[in-house]
């Protein structure tokens, strides 16, 4: 198949390119698009054969539930039912934006949208040409990120086409996204409000709205985290082909072990590439490394913004090693967090005081 690439401005969408989209996604067809936080692989979440399209263009096992993207609160009702109050406020603050909810799913929507689940996860993005191609389409759109099963989301149309060229109809190019990382998936079908997967919304947000909020147990601590958690499930995601370290700990000790991983693969004649915040790359600067600079640590938005590209660039210098740390779990800080240890397929190394580095399972899931 062709894949055909369209650039449209992102503060006024060429309507005539949207009305052929739009014709692409009426016909079951694939239109990858961006929203705010990564590119998305659009296709009408209410018709079977359109979600089996995605399924099969991502490699994606049927057991991992789609994301169902709507422009107006009027197409929330033809996806989910029983819609608690809590909504309408949570919809007033956070949407259009980097929010997804889980509600139960009404009897319409095909059960393969949300992998045979009695739910639904829902979002109103908040980029224009997203919201654009949703009104002129007609219908809620579901999208995963565009990106291959287990490859790091897409953040530009190029980043798309590298997975899926020739699996899809059309791209919609509007340049890079701004939030970089996913949205907060926010299940409210719960005794408790829950956090399934932290993202662009960051929790204490959210908190001021739900009070009750509370994390998945993976995201809390190490040991409840192995409780609930398949390890295996993290071998699935994010990861570059490069094998990477995550190092967690104080931030002298693990620029020590930085430097001293680096050096040790160097002299086995690796090629290394960092992903590392601007402030630890001084400490560097005499090494032959790529670097991927994730900006400054105290601008968690541009380090997320970042991530994913910086992932996808060490790859493309095919790098043997990927050297990164933890940044922190404040804010953005939880979702750039979880992010990192799925690339580390759901290992990150203490690094302490005698530069020693032991490895720890935390045991974060999809
Ligand atoms: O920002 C985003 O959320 C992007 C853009 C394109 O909107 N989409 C995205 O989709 O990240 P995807 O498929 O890569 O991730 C969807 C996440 C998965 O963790 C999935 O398990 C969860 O949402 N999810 C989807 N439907 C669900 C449901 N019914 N119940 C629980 N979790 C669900
Ligand atoms: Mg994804």
């Amino acid at each position: 198949m062709h894949t055909r690439i369209c650039h449209i401005d992102l503060q006024q969408p060429d309507a005539a390119l949207l009305a052929e989209a739009a014709v692409v996604i009426q016909a079951d067809g694939l239109v990858a698009f961006p929203t705010e936080t990564v590119y998305g692989l659009g296709a009408n979440a209410l018709r079977a054969e359109a979600i089996a399209r995605i399924y099969a263009a991502k490699e994606r096992p049927a057991t991992d539930p789609i994301i169902a993207h709507i422009a107006d609160l009027a197409m929330l009702t033809l996806l989910a039912r029983q819609i608690p109050p809590v909504v309408s406020t949570l919809a007033r603050v956070f949407w259009p934006g980097p929010l997804t909810l889980v509600l139960p799913r009404a009897a319409t929507v095909p059960s393969t949208l949300s992998a045979g689940m009695p739910t639904v996860a829902v979002r109103m993005p908040a980029h224009p040409v997203a919201q654009a191609l949703i009104e002129a389409s007609g219908v809620p759109i579901a999208a995963p990120s565009a990106n291959l099963f287990t490859r790091p989301s897409p953040t530009t149309a190029r980043h798309v086409l590298e997975d899926l060229d020739g699996r899809l109809e059309m791209v919609l190019d509007a340049g890079p996204t701004t939030v970089g990382i996913e949205s907060t998936v926010l299940d409210l079908t719960g005794e408790q409000p829950t956090v399934l997967r932290p993202g662009g919304i960051p929790v204490d947000a959210l908190q001021t709205v739900l009070p009750d909020l509370v994390l998945a147990p993976r995201f809390i601590s190490p040991e409840q985290a192995e409780a609930v958690a398949s390890p295996g499930m993290l071998l699935k995601h994010y990861a570059p082909r490069a094998e990477l370290h995550l190092l967690s700990g104080n931030t002298q000790d693990v620029r020590a072990q930085l430097r001293a991983a680096a050096t040790r693969h160097l002299a086995r004649q690796r090629k290394v590439g960092v992903l590392l915040p601007q402030e630890d790359l001084p400490l560097l600067a005499d090494l032959n490394l790529v670097v991927a600079d994730l900006g400054s640590e105290a601008d968690l938005a541009t380090v997320a913004a970042r991530l994913f590209a910086g992932l996808r660039a060490l790859d493309q210098a095919e790098v043997d090693v990927i050297l990164c740390r933890d940044l922190g779990r404040d804010g953005l800080g939880l979702a750039i967090w979880d992010r990192l240890l799925r690339a580390a397929r759901g290992q990150a190394e203490a690094a302490g005081p005698a530069g020693k580095a032991a490895v720890q399972d935390h045991g974060a899931t999809k």
